[in-house]
């Protein structure tokens, strides 16, 4: 175990992005409560992702990462949940196909619901009131009661945790994720979306081999990995109190594990090495994501790694670099020969949404274009440097949003304004999802074309 470690050690550290709770006593009263009620997850199931993780890290295999920036209490519902786990399941079906390797299947659901914020108030107009930090902390309508922290919410988050996972629980053991399914997973919109030749056409190809396999008697009844798939669930472990309250010892390893979600990830603005975000990630055994920006050094990184995976354990730790189109040559590099140098294993993972944010009309969004750019950089950058391009972290929904620019609908800064839902950053639609996916299998295949030449060369 993590040496002077115990799940409330992080309280005596200095720490970033702390609601103010009006009623101390209302807080304590509901981190109690909630220390009482089930996990959501166990101590096996982040085990399993861990050795996936592993194998990612080692070159064999593909993570992908996405779902809301911020969950919302508002958009709860069984049609939100199947619509973004059919865009996931199509991104990981083309990803599959490209790279021929397995993909690790991670979304940002049931508990990404605080945010950190660049600004502890907002201001419209002449008003000045505390910025909103999630639904999980406080309301996102402009009014000062809807913005005081309000602690019955993490119950509510908890709740609607427990309901999503079920729901996806379902969904992937229970048949919709069955490859037979591939052609339905078509979305409505979709369906006529320029996407959707490209999408048939490899559907197309995968029934075709399940008829042949059928044919020589493999079929989704006697192959579960046919008709079952593994998802996991992730989110930024930002609100410690409640992750403090959902820690548990695992009783087959004695370990502590964060029940509160499979994985969870550190954020940009709360990496201080001697902080308390660090302090509590440090002692858990889920596997852990670290947002690196550019004002990471090779360093700083170092000396987090040595924080949170002494051990070196292959599948402990992702690096979700996330530094802009315009920025990424600049810092990937140094932060892989630093890592490269030091022997550490690591997930290299892209988030090409958080460093290409603008605003646009007063709406925030993000050009598609360098969303696209920022990954083509990773990927070259990772095979100048012979590093394996591990994996993609998005914002993704499965809704026809208008959020951000670009992509084969050539979305313009008027459109913004027609289906703008994000709680908190712009989301790919299940469009442009898909249209990413199917860069990121061509690049794979680059890849292994590449590799292939070496090998035969
Ligand atoms: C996020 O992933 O929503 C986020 C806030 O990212 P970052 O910490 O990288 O800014
Ligand atoms: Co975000």
């Amino acid at each position: 175990m993590a040496q002077n470690w115990t799940p409330n050690s992080w309280r005596q550290k200095p720490i970033q992005q702390v609601p103010d709770f009006p009623d101390l006593a209302a807080l304590n009263a509901t981190e109690a409560q909630l220390a009482t009620y089930p996990p959501l997850v166990f101590a096996g199931e982040a085990r399993r992702l861990k050795s996936a993780l592993a194998n990612v890290s080692e070159g064999r295999g593909f993570l992908l990462q996405g779902g809301d920036c911020a969950e919302s209490f508002a958009e709860h519902g069984a049609d939100t949940i199947r619509d973004f786990f059919r865009a996931f399941l199509q991104m990981a079906v083309v990803l599959t196909f490209g790279a021929q390797q397995p993909v690790v299947k991670v979304g940002r659901i049931a508990g990404q619901f605080a945010k950190p914020r660049s600004s502890n108030i907002e201001r419209q107009g002449d008003v000045e009131l505390p910025s909103y930090r999630g639904d999980i902390i406080n309301g996102i309508e402009f009014n000062e009661k809807a913005r005081i922290p309000d602690p019955e919410r993490q119950i509510m988050a908890y709740r609607q945790s427990a309901a999503t996972l079920n729901l996806l629980r379902a969904f992937a053991m229970g048949g919709y994720a069955n490859l037979e399914n591939v052609h339905q997973w078509m979305l409505g919109f979709v369906k006529d979306s320029p996407q959707a030749e490209r999408y048939r056409k490899l559907a197309d190809r995968i029934s075709e081999t399940m008829d042949f396999m059928k044919a020589i008697g493999i079929t989704s009844e006697n192959h579960p990995s046919l008709r079952e798939t593994d998802f996991f669930t992730s989110h930024e472990a930002l609100l410690l109190g409640y992750e403090q309250a959902l820690t548990r010892v695992d009783s087959t390893s004695g370990d502590w594990y964060a029940t509160s979600g499979h994985m969870i990830w550190i954020g940009d603005r709360t990496r201080q090495p001697d902080h308390a975000h660090i302090e509590y990630c440090r002692g858990i055994k889920n596997p852990l994501g670290l947002k690196c920006g550019p004002s990471l050094t090779g360093d700083g990184l170092i000396e987090l790694i040595d924080l949170l995976n002494p051990q070196n354990e292959a599948g402990r730790l992702t690096l979700i670099c996330r530094f802009g189109h315009d920025k990424v040559a600049e810092h990937l590099p140094r932060l892989i020969r630093a890592v490269e140098k030091e022997g550490r294993k690591v997930v290299w993972s892209c988030d090409p949404m958080h460093g290409n944010t603008i605003t646009l009309n007063n709406y925030k969004t993000r050009p598609f274009e360098r969303v696209l750019s920022e990954v083509e950089s990773f990927f070259q950058i990772h095979r100048a440097e012979g590093t394996h391009p591990g994996g993609i972290h998005v914002e993704m929904t499965g809704n026809d949003v208008t959020e951000c620019t670009g992509g084969a609908r050539a979305l313009s800064g008027a459109d913004l304004a027609d289906r703008y839902h994000t709680h908190c950053d712009p989301r790919l639609n299940a469009d442009q999802a898909l249209e990413l996916a199917f860069l990121l299998a061509e690049r794979m295949k680059g890849g292994r074309d590449e590799k292939r030449m070496v090998v035969n060369g």
